[in-house]
C-alpha cells in the first residue's frame, strides 16, 4: 500500500548520531553502506561530503523534499511536548534538554532536504522498504536500520523483523541496529528469539553498549556478522 506521508513522523538524525549509535570507526565509515529506513536522516548527506559510500532507503523517498519538511514542521511541537511531559524517560547527556533535541532535528531535516535532490540524482536516496530489498547478495559490506527495526516492536511483528534482518544479512556482510527497545521503553520482545533464530542459523550476535543514549536505557546496539567476519 502507497505510504500516507501523514502517517509518518519524519525524524532524522545526524552523521555524529549514528557514529555514536552505531559505533562506527573510521575503517567502518570506509565500506559501502546501506542504510535503511533512513529518511530525513542527514548522515547521507553530510558522509556524502566526507567521501563515505552511503545508500540510503525508505518508503517516505516517494514524496518531494518540501513535503517532508512540511510534515516535519507539522509533527515537531507536538513530539516535543511529548517529550517534555515525559521527562522520566529520556537522558540528555546528547541533547542538552528538549528544545537541543528540536534544534538538532531541524538541522538534520535542513540538511537531508537541501541535499536531497542531488542524491536521489545520484541514485544515494532511493525508494524502498523492507522486509524486501533490491540489491544483490552480498552487494554492502555494512547495514544499518536506526529507530526502525525494533523500535517499532508493537507494530510490527516478530515475522516481520526476522524477515527483514535476514533479508538485510542477504545484502550486507554485516548488519547493526539501533535501538533495542520499543516506543514504551522496553527491550523489544522479538530480540531474544530473534538472536536464537540468527545464532542456529550461524550469525554471531552482540549486543554493544554505545555512547549514545536518548531513550533511558537505549543505549545498546546489535551487531550481527556472518561467523567468519
Ligand atoms: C523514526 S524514522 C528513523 C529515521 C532515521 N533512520 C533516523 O534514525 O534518523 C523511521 C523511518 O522508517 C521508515 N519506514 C517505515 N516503514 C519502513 C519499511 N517497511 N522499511 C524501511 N523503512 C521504513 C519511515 O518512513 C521512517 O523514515
Amino acid at each position: 500500500m502507497a505510504m500516507q506521508l501523514e502517517s509518518v513522523v519524519p525524524f532524522g538524525r545526524s552523521l555524529d548520531e549514528y557514529i555514536k549509535i552505531f559505533d562506527l570507526t573510521d575503517g567502518d565509515l570506509q565500506k559501502s553502506i546501506l542504510s535503511v529506513g533512513d529518511g530525513p536522516a542527514s548522515f547521507n548527506a553530510e558522509g556524502t561530503k566526507l567521501g563515505y559510500q552511503i545508500k540510503s532507503i525508505d518508503p517516505l523517498y516517494i514524496f518531494a523534499a518540501d513535503r517532508i519538511r512540511n510534515r516535519f514542521y507539522q509533527v515537531v511541537d507536538n513530539i516535543i511536548e511529548q517529550v517534555e511531559r515525559t521527562p522520566g524517560d529520556w537522558m540528555w547527556t546528547y541533547h542538552g534538554s528538549p528544545n537541543g533535541l528540536r534544534k538538532r532535528r531541524e538541522q538534520a531535516t535542513e540538511i537531508f532536504c537541501a541535499d536531497y535532490e542531488d542524491g536521489k540524482n545520484q541514485g544515494r536516496y532511493e525508494i524502498g522498504e523492507l522486509p524486501q530489498l533490491k540489491y544483490r547478495d552480498c552487494e554492502y559490506e555494512l547495514g544499518l536500520s536506526s529507530h526502525f527495526l525494533f523500535l517499532y516492536s508493537d507494530h510490527l511483528d516478530r515475522n516481520f523483523h526476522l524477515d527483514s534482518i535476514l533479508e538485510m544479512l542477504r545484502v550486507c556482510q554485516e548488519v547493526r541496529i539501533f535501538p533495542l527497545l520499543t516506543l514504551m521503553l522496553q527491550r523489544s520482545p522479538h530480540l531474544q528469539v530473534i538472536i536464537e533464530h540468527l545464532e542456529g542459523k550461524g550469525y554471531k550476535c552482540e549486543i554493544r553498549k554505545v555512547e549514545y543514549e536518548l531513550q533511558r536505557g537505549g543505549n545498546e546496539m546489535l551487531r550481527i556478522t556472518k561467523n567468519e567476519a
